[in-house]
């Protein structure tokens, strides 16, 4: 029997992939910030464009390039083919992958199929479990971590962070006291590493360093630039109870757009990590708004061990151009390393960048 939380998550996680292709949820007045840098151009780049590199390593695994397919989906019965096709792409490149919030694996075994094919069709790359911050303050039981872990056969525990969708989603869940200490009694306990990330407002220096306190390993700034998760919710709210105002409009407004820019997050983290050495085996994904392999190139030299993308990869899955997209960007990235004059992964790591005037 599927009961009425259930039958929630499922229009919830229906209803995101809707708003995301159809609506505008991106931010009014935010971008990522990293439109804001270039790098300098090396006329002497000394390398052939044929020798470029793009494999580098994430968690101590090689991998095909830079670049990870962020958290969406799974847990209704169409979300088997998106998964499906994202774990193809994402055997085809070597890149990692995140599923969606895996709650309603836990509370409905019938959905939980849409989470185990990416397993099928990705058998060789890292794939990462998803549970939301609320989930975690709750505390897991063993059982269902076990259940989160084994249906992927995962590589590690993605936590999302998520309080202003929370705040703005119809049946949203605010109580998000004891995450901290949830997720450190977690990460002390799985045999996988744990990554924590934002989901569009972005991950401050000073989280990160409680979240790094509290053995996470990896941390995702999902940062503001992207979608805008409360202008989603917005959409939803809306759906269900007309324009009922919940803020004053000038609230609304202010609120449609918080969140720290994607390239703030990844400034603010690498002074935190060049202040504290010991850090320096955290390692940072760059996400919120990566479109392009330039985005993908900015964030490495900002720090990031690789860039994620969701709406815009989700987009061009629905177009019928996933691979076409992936081939772009990393070509991008190619054209961007030849002209800087880096031959590997390590190499564009270390070239910086010049803020435009
Ligand atoms: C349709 C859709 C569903 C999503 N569901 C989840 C989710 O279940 N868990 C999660 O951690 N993030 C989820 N996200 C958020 C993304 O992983 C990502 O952090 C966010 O959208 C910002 O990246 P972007 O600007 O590239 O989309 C979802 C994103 C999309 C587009």
């Amino acid at each position: 029997m599927i009961d009425k939380a259930s039958n929630i998550t499922i229009e919830r996680k229906h209803s995101h992939v809707d708003i995301c292709l159809n609506c505008d949820v991106a931010f009014n007045r935010k971008t990522t910030g990293l439109e804001q840098f270039h790098f300098e151009h090396n006329a002497l780049p000394e390398i052939r464009f044929s020798d470029i590199d793009l494999s580098t390593s994430f968690l101590g695994r090689k991998i095909g390039a830079p670049l990870m397919i962020s958290s969406m989906t799974g847990g209704y019965s169409e979300a088997a083919a998106l998964n499906k096709h994202l774990a193809e792409a994402a055997e085809r490149f070597g890149i990692p992958l995140g599923v969606g919030s895996m709650r309603q694996a836990l509370e409905n075994k019938a959905h939980r199929e849409s989470f185990a094919v990416v397993r099928k069709y990705a058998p060789s790359i890292q794939i990462f479990a998803n549970i939301g911050a609320p989930e975690i303050a709750k505390g897991l039981t063993d059982n269902d971590i076990n259940i989160l872990l084994d249906l992927l056969k995962a590589d590690g525990l993605i936590v999302h962070l998520n309080a202003a969708q929370e705040l703005f989603q119809p049946e949203g869940n605010t109580d998000f006291k004891n995450v901290l200490e949830q997720l450190s009694i977690i990460s002390a306990k799985i045999p996988v590493p744990v990554i924590v990330k934002e989901v569009g407002c972005g991950i401050s220096s000073s989280v990160a360093r409680r979240l790094i306190e509290a053995g996470v390993k990896v941390i995702d700034v999902a940062g503001a630039g992207g979608i805008s998760w409360q202008k989603v919710e917005e959409v939803r709210y809306t759906r269900q109870f007309g324009q009922d105002a919940r803020f004053s409009i000038p609230a609304l407004d202010e609120l449609m757009d918080w969140g720290i820019p994607t390239a703030q997050c990844l400034l603010d983290i690498s002074a935190l990590k060049q202040e504290i050495p010991e850090y320096n085996a955290i390692e940072i994904i760059a996400s919120g708004g990566i479109k392009s392999g330039i985005d993908i190139a900015k964030s490495l030299a900002l720090g990031a061990r690789l860039a994620a993308s969701a709406r815009y990869i989700l987009k061009a899955l629905h177009d019928g151009e996933l691979e076409t997209t992936l081939e772009a960007w990393l070509n991008d990235l190619r054209a961007v390393m030849f002209l800087t004059g880096a031959a590997n992964i390590e190499q564009l790591r270390n070239k910086s960048l010049i803020i435009k005037t």
